[in-house]
């Protein structure tokens, strides 16, 4: 898919807004909110059926994606900061949760709900993605999203001795506190 080129503007939503998805199995877009569509400039007809690494941003490592799939696909829900792309290039950060979409007591995709990532974990978090991206340059493209996961979970979390969902969501704890954006 060609894509539009990345520049440096960001885009910001409010506190109080959610960002929300829904995908099937595969993560092929079946709903949008007005939120998800205002902030990324998308419309519906643009991402309904589509996958959606849509929004993907090229600063984003694939160790991410990488640790995101791991998990929903062993049944666990994922917490994680995400940079994405609008349909115009600009950028915009959150702090998403995906969880299995359970309808009659069977999955049928997956849930996304999003919320502003603040400022200061970004700080961390940005620190932490450009050492990623630089670990994945040193492997073969197949090998490279597992390396450089494999890399953060040694090197942020074991030294810290904390899952990457408990590193993550005190991150976002610890900054959200007193408005921080
Ligand atoms: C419910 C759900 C929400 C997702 N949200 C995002 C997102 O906001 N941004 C993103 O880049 N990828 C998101 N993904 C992951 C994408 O499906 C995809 O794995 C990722 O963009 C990497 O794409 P690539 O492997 O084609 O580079 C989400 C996946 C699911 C299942």
């Amino acid at each position: 898919m060609i894509k539009v080129a990345p520049n440096s503007r960001e885009i910001t939503f409010d506190r109080q807004e959610l960002i929300v998805s829904k995908t099937d199995l595969r993560g092929k877009l079946t709903y949008a909110n007005r939120v998800f569509m205002r902030v990324s400039n998308f419309s519906e007809a643009d991402l309904l059926g589509k996958d959606h690494s849509i929004i993907r941003h090229p600063d984003m490592p694939r160790g991410v994606f990488y640790g995101l799939w791991k998990a929903l696909k062993s049944g666990q829900e994922f917490f994680g900061f995400v940079k994405n792309i609008t349909s115009d290039g600009h950028y915009y950060w959150v702090f998403a949760n995906i969880t299995p979409d359970v309808v009659n007591g069977e999955k049928v995709g997956f849930f996304s709900v999003r919320r502003t990532a603040p400022k200061g974990a970004l700080q961390v978090i940005e620190d932490i993605y450009r050492q990623m991206r630089d670990k994945e340059k040193g492997f073969p493209p197949a090998q490279a999203p597992e390396a450089s996961w494999n890399w953060m979970v040694q090197n942020v979390l074991e030294t810290r001795n904390q899952s990457y969902e408990q590193f993550v969501i005190e991150l976002y704890q610890e900054h959200s506190q007193g408005g921080a954006r």
